[in-house]
């Protein structure tokens, strides 16, 4: 019974946690098995073939969880294999690419649109290609940051040298005119409170995380698969690194003490791939 299964959520690390906690948020009954890549984290430096590969590994790991539904929470992983996961699985496959653009074309007043993500995003052009399938008025400016995501690995939030690092990374992204800013990459919105002491009040943060658990909602109630269960349901949570890194920041950001099963095993010998 599809009510009783789980979502699986994935990210090289603690990123998809933002994406978690909007599904814990929006849909309280919904159980989730969740699986953070940390030992092979930042994906936004590697190849759109390696970042496809891991993926897929983390997919037929979490698969054995028998999940009525698939979360890429990662955009570097949405944008290299979103397709290519949806196409294998008879289940519901969601990205937070498309959430993010819808989110963003309805915040944006002027049309005018900035989108920040990691180096294999920004790449790969999915983002300005969604927005414009969605409004062809829509002008985006992408940047790279590649600095950004190993600070909230390390459980950097709002240090003197986050903030700096993020001044830094914005630097050019604060000379346009925009009125809305994609945080394109799970990981950013940990940095909210740096990225708006940067871009001023005047710029509309763009979290995917809320318009992608609306999504999960919206498939799940069509499907008729919404889950009935009365009791808070216990989550599980997987990591390939770092084990109280992960859980440090799982609970600060989460606000509750969580299930984590190391799994470093099964990543490195299925990866073949030196870390
Ligand atoms: N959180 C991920 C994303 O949304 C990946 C960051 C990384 O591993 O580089 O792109």
């Amino acid at each position: 019974m599809f009510v009783h299964q789980a979502i699986a959520i994935l990210d090289s690390g603690v990123g998809g946690l933002t994406v978690a906690k909007e599904v814990m948020r929006q849909l309280p009954r919904e159980k989730i098995i969740y699986f953070g890549d940390t030992a092979r984290a930042p994906y936004g430096p590697r190849s759109p073939e390696q970042v496809r590969l891991f993926t897929e590994q983390i997919v037929d790991f979490l698969i054995q969880f028998n999940p009525k539904m698939v979360v890429i929470a990662c955009n570097t992983a949405t944008a290299a294999a979103l397709d290519f996961i949806a196409a294998k699985l008879t289940i519901p496959v969601i990205g937070v690419i498309h959430p993010g653009a819808r989110a963003a074309i309805s915040a944006t007043k002027t049309g005018h649109v900035g989108v920040i993500g990691t180096v294999g995003t920004i790449r790969s052009g999915a983002y300005p290609a969604a927005l414009i399938e969605l409004s062809p008025y829509i002008q985006v400016v992408s940047e790279a940051c590649p600095d950004l995501v190993p600070l909230v690995e390390q459980g950097q939030f709002d240090t003197e040298h986050t903030k700096e690092v993020v001044r830094r990374s914005l630097h050019s992204m604060r000379q346009n005119d925009i009125d809305c800013l994609i945080l394109g990459c799970t990981h950013y919105p940990f940095l909210r409170g740096a990225i708006r002491e940067v871009m001023g009040p005047g710029v509309k943060l763009i979290s995917s995380a809320e318009e992608t658990a609306r999504e999960i909602s919206t498939v799940l109630y069509q499907k008729g698969q919404l889950s009935k269960g009365e009791k808070t349901p216990v989550h599980q949570f997987f990591c390939s690194g770092d084990v109280k890194m992960f859980q440090t920041i799982a609970w600060e950001w989460l606000d509750e003490e969580i299930q984590l099963t190391p799994i470093v095993w099964h990543v490195r010998r299925a990866a073949g791939d030196a870390v």
